[in-house]
């Protein structure tokens, strides 16, 4: 045993059927360090990661714990022995609030009743610390994503854990939640914690890490000192290839008098008199901070949501879908943010998810066009290079990242006029996520209309042709590709609304 190191995984194979996910993987973390994991979408690092809380039973392999061997491990075991693990996809029970979440299998009890008030009083102290503002009493399903996440996050910190492992999880933050989420890292750090960090933003992994390991299809790649190595390397290194470009170039020509979506003091689901018109061809951004109301907005335009005054004119006729499926029919697609909540169906293969929207198309008489279904998978699978051993294979057994583009190939599949992304690229390694722009870009130059939901600033900016920002539920500005500013839109999106 070396004293060094709190955890240990040892020439760790996972082999599902049909797919190897982990090929003799190793690496150490020591004591009060931050270990980056970083790798593709399908590499191996939530596979890898799950194997410390017996999530996943390895195939082969040692987890050493402070010297503690075990062949496989137990969540039970994994919380005894100070291993905390926040997953990409939430644990969290929606029905429950925030509060009773922080709490849950653990309640505060006042003889043998659960004692709400003190576990609220709890909950607010534990949220205060990480500087978060969540009432304990919100139920964690009427949070938006940001904010279920940061319950995930303060839940492991409370459990004390020696290790915490966190599958990335400045995903659904915005710029100014992470860097909260850095602080509470190097707290964490400081104090002899260590961190096992896994993220697809490059920047965040040299900003935090001490340490870096790469996966690569399943296999250890090498481990590097974050101080001696660059942006480069490390793609490089994942990918297996170099890449230069980060957002390709498109050629659209936006039509100044084809309006495709108009919103005329547009209200409801949190949302207040919003206005903008939105051109044929045209990349239009949204941004905001977590909870400014953009997937709300998104949600009232797919029907998903209700409009309590305004008008939505689409195509130059005034609409009022009642669901998803109207707004479908009409030529409206939303690829959501959470792909657990409303994207895939998790069960069904990845056939079946990808031709879901144009079932009515393809079949005659109810009965379904295989042909076509297969072929139609089998397109946007080359073209968003999803890994998976078959287009049979049943969505949840893919990786997060793969599940994201089986969503995004499904409403490409749908062929629609308007597609709303929220979030497209979240959890996207960076070689797909140029494929995915890619596809933006292809939309457009086809005369398509894409409304741009993303946090990520860099995105908004790369991808947008104008951009309009969204803070407390009301529109506070737009910006023209010409005057595009990080500063300008960060300014924006905190404005305070008031009154
Ligand atoms: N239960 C399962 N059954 C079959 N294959 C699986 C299962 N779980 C994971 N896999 C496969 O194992 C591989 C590794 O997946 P994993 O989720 O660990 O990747 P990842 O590196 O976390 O990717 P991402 O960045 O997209 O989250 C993938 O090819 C995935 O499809
Ligand atoms: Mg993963």
């Amino acid at each position: 045993m070396n004293e060094e190191f709190v955890l240990e995984l040892q020439h760790i194979t996972k082999v599902y059927p049909g797919v190897v996910a982990l090929k003799d993987v190793s690496l150490e973390v020591k004591k009060g360090e931050i270990l980056a994991l970083i790798g593709e979408n399908g590499a191996g690092k939530s596979t890898l990661i799950k194997t410390c809380s017996g999530a996943v039973i390895p195939t082969s392999g040692k987890i050493v714990v402070n010297g503690k061997e075990f062949d496989s491990m137990t969540p039970q075991l994994a919380a005894e022995n100070g291993i905390a693990i926040i997953y990409q996809e939430f644990n969290n029970v929606k029905g429950l609030s925030a509060a009773e979440n922080l709490f849950l299998g653990n309640p505060i009890k006042k003889g043998i009743v659960i004692d709400k008030k003190a576990m609220e009083r709890e909950a607010e102290k534990a949220f205060a610390q990480l500087n978060i503002k969540i009432n304990p009493k919100t139920l964690v399903g009427d949070l938006t994503v940001g904010y279920q996440q940061m319950v995930e996050i303060a839940k492991a910190i409370k459990q004390n854990a020696k290790v915490l492992i966190m599958d990335e999880p400045s995903a659904p933050l915005t710029s100014a939640e992470v860097e909260s989420l850095f602080k509470i890292c190097e707290l964490l750090k400081s104090q002899g914690v260590s961190i096992v960090y896994i993220s697809h933003r490059l920047e965040e992994i040299f900003r935090l890490s001490d340490r870096i390991v790469v996966l690569r299809d399943g296999e250890y790649i090498k481990t590097l000192q974050t101080k001696e190595s660059h942006v480069e390397e490390l793609i490089h290194l994942m990918v297996g290839r170099d890449l230069t470009e980060t957002y390709p170039d498109r050629k659209n020509t936006i039509n100044e008098d084809e309006v495709v979506l108009e919103l005329d003091n547009v209200s409801g689901n949190g949302n207040h008199d919003i206005s903008f018109k939105l051109r044929k061809g045209e990349v239009l951004g949204l941004g905001g901070l977590v909870g400014a109301g953009r997937t709300e907005l998104a949600q009232v335009i797919f029907g998903a949501a209700e409009k309590t005054s305004g008008r939505i004119v689409f195509n130059g006729k005034e609409i009022n879908p009642k669901s998803p499926r109207e707004a479908i029919d009409l030529g409206i697609a939303l690829v959501p943010e959470d792909r657990k909540r409303h994207g895939a169906l998790l069960d069904v293969s990845v056939k079946n998810n990808i031709s879901m929207p144009i079932y009515k198309r393809i079949s005659t008489a109810s009965v379904i066009n295989s042909k076509i279904e297969i072929e139609t998978a089998n397109k946007y699978k080359t073209e968003l290079l999803i890994k998976t051993p078959s287009i049979n294979q049943q969505v949840k057994n893919l990786s997060g990242g793969n599940q994201q583009k089986v969503i995004l190939g499904k409403w490409l599949a749908a062929n629609s006029e308007l597609i709303i992304f929220d979030e497209p690229t979240r959890g996207i390694d960076v070689g797909a996520k140029f494929e995915i722009y890619k596809l933006i870009n292809k939309m457009v130059e086809l005369g398509k209309t894409v409304l741009l939901i993303s946090s990520e600033m860099e995105e908004l900016m790369g991808m947008s042709d104008r951009i309009i920002v969204l803070a407390e539920g009301h529109m506070i500005g737009e910006l023209d590709k010409n005057s595009f500013d990080q500063k300008a839109i960060m300014r924006l999106a905190s404005a305070v609304v008031g009154g």
